[in-house]
């Protein structure tokens, strides 16, 4: 977009590559996504990554709209009681990983619950949601998937996190979200001439596995990772790991989806457990179901029906679900069958309508809704309360210390 110098809006300071001008602001809110709000001078809205409600601070916009500019914080000039020094080194160099990690942990988890209200309201629809915050993971050490870039150098290719608001990569060595495994492998790893790369290890097993695009040519993974390159996969699922949750053993290959840490899928599996109770006995229907951790770790009593369009994801299910039927199709492809009760775990995008209509014909009177994105909570809120489903209560589940990131499980009932 053609930037306009002339005539923009704000006073400048000093200016650098990548960024329009600095403008300093009063922040009054959290917005949906994890940056603070602030009212420009010319009235747009401001979004500030980095910044917390309350605070003043320079910005250097990089990015203009008609409605609303967007930028990172360059200084503080007046912090927040609850601003903290990041205990992450690699925020300083501008690491994107964990974007909340200058936010102190009580407050994450309070500014989460009032994201996922906010959006109840305003996207959903709802007067009066009932929010509020459930378990949560320890702040160090819990990733067990890590998806880095790679900076080339002479002695090979190094592990790196893309930095905050640009493409430019960090050095990913000694990360203190991921697993100890994985943060050495991130450190030592030679990633050869690979381009990304998805380092992954279960916690409870000991086993591991590297998978590099698009070749794993030439690289030396470290810490025992099976490693294998894109090339060599095709369109097969590659080798499988597994992870332990809830005392089940789970095989997940290389390209299937899985929960961030196996203490975070037990907190969830707690939750939606919880959310079930009253559910009935009957079938349950395990919708966006992964390689099946609902299905297994649930340990329901009655007929499963588990869908799942990955064709890695829905394999690994069949040789983790014993007894259960494993579906391989999309959710709005599926052909609904009558349940007592369905949990759905969508991707960022949620259920969207195709998706709501087939999991409210299955006439299942309880709908327990798993949401990785507040604002797709909201729209699947509004889409369900359409379909007949009240919104009883959300969990905010803290599986992402240090980022604004949410998992959210809510019980719908008609
Ligand atoms: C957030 S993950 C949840 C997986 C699982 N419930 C778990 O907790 O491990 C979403 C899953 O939905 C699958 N998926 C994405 N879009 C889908 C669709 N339209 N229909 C069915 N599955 C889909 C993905 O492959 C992924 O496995």
């Amino acid at each position: 977009m053609a930037r306009n110098y002339r005539t923009r809006p704000f006073p400048t300071a000093t200016r650098s590559a990548g960024e329009a001008y600095r403008v300093t602001v009063e922040t009054t809110a959290m917005a949906i996504g994890g940056a603070a709000v602030a009212r420009g001078a010319d009235g747009r809205v401001v979004f500030v990554e980095g910044a917390l409600p309350g605070e003043t601070v320079t910005v250097a916009v990089d990015e203009e709209r008609p409605r609303f500019v967007r930028g990172a914080v360059v200084e503080v000039l007046g912090a927040s009681s609850a601003r903290v020094v990041p205990p992450c080194p690699h925020v300083a160099e501008g690491c994107g990983g964990c974007g909340w990690q200058h936010v102190a942990p009580d407050e994450q988890v309070r500014l989460k619950v009032a994201m996922v209200g906010e959006a109840l309201v305003r996207l959903g629809r709802q007067d009066a949601p009932v929010v509020r915050a459930g378990e949560g993971t320890g702040p160090f050490g819990y990733r067990t998937t890590v998806r880095v870039g790679v900076l080339p150098g002479p002695g090979g290719g190094r592990a790196g996190f893309r930095a905050s608001r640009s493409h430019r990569l960090v050095d990913a060595g000694g990360c203190l979200t991921a697993h100890p495994r994985l943060a050495r492998a991130l450190g030592s790893s030679d990633l050869g001439r690979a381009e990304r790369a998805v380092l992954r290890v279960g916690a409870r097993t000991g086993e591991g596995v590297a998978l590099l695009g698009p070749s794993a040519r030439g690289a030396l993974v470290t810490e025992g990772l099976v490693t294998v390159g894109e090339d060599e996969l095709g369109k097969g699922p590659g080798p499988a790991y597994h992870e332990v949750v809830a005392g089940r053993r789970l095989r997940i290959s290389a390209r299937s989806f899985f929960q961030a840490s196996p203490q975070g899928a037990e907190a969830l599996v707690r939750a939606v457990g919880r959310a079930l109770t009253g559910a009935g006995q009957g079938a349950l229907v395990d919708a966006y179901a992964g390689v099946g951790l609902f299905a297994s770790a649930l340990g329901w009593e009655g007929e499963v029906v588990a869908v799942e369009s990955s064709p890695s994801s829905a394999a690994d299910a069949r040789a983790n679900l014993a007894g259960a039927e494993v579906v391989d199709c999309r959710v709005e492809h599926w052909a609904p069958r009558p349940a007592v009760a369905v949990v759905a775990d969508p991707p960022r995008s949620g259920l969207g309508r195709a998706g709501v209509e087939v999991l409210a014909a299955t006439g299942a009177p309880c709908l327990v809704l798993v949401s990785c994105d507040a604002a797709s909570l909201g729209r699947d809120a509004a889409l369900a309360q359409a379909a007949g489903f009240r919104l009883e209560e959300s969990v905010v589940m803290d599986m992402f210390p240090g980022t604004p990131h949410v998992e959210v499980v809510s019980r719908f009932t008609r």
